[in-house]
């Protein structure tokens, strides 16, 4: 039978919340993350650029902002070897500039993804999953990139209701 993998990026450091910023140990998206691997029983890879992002909020926005706009493949500290034998991946990640953080995009780009079934799960202040869904089309060739769940940032560690309807809604569980 086929294992579902769990694959997040989450950069740790200051991130947005309604009060306030705050530097975090977790982000978002690996809080979420981390729920998905443990109601799915799957494996779990992070994506992590070889160059960190920085901790302040403002400048990781200038620098991503900066990767966004030049289309920019950042690269990557590391790789799962293949993705054989996961025939549905549950990819979650921050919207950052209205759709996926780049160094997603070099991780899916590094892979033939034929077949495969995507679920992008975005956290989010406002855009919900903003371009992502259609980017996930155009780079992942041949696979079945699902509807999105979209969850605003400061209710991930209160997502587990939204998160297994999702996930029950796609069959996953
Ligand atoms: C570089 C950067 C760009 C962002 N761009 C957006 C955006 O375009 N739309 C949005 O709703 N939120 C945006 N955000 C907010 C994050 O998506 C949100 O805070 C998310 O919950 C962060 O998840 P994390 O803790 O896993 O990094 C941005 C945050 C950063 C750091």
């Amino acid at each position: 039978m086929s294992k579902i993998l769990v694959v997040f990026f989450s950069p740790k450091g200051e991130t947005y919340f309604p009060d306030g910023y705050k530097v975090v140990e977790k982000g978002n998206a690996q809080i979420i993350a981390e729920k998905a691997k443990e109601i799915l029983k799957a494996d779990m890879f992070e994506i992590r650029a070889e160059q960190s992002y920085p901790q302040s909020y403002n400048e990781c926005c200038k620098v991503a902002k900066e990767e966004h706009m030049m289309g920019k493949r950042p690269k990557l500290l590391g790789y799962m070897q293949n993705l054989d034998g996961y025939d549905d991946i549950v990819l979650v990640y921050p919207c950052w500039w209205g759709t996926m953080p780049m160094p997603v995009f070099t991780f899916l780009e590094h892979y033939d993804l034929k077949n495969k079934n995507i679920f992008p799960i975005c956290t989010h202040e406002g855009s919900g999953m903003g371009n992502s869904e259609s980017d996930l089309n155009q780079i992942c060739d041949g696979a079945n990139v699902c509807a999105g769940l979209a969850i605003q940032g400061a209710t991930a560690q209160n997502c587990d209701t939204k998160l297994k309807s999702y996930l029950k809604v796609n069959g996953l569980v």
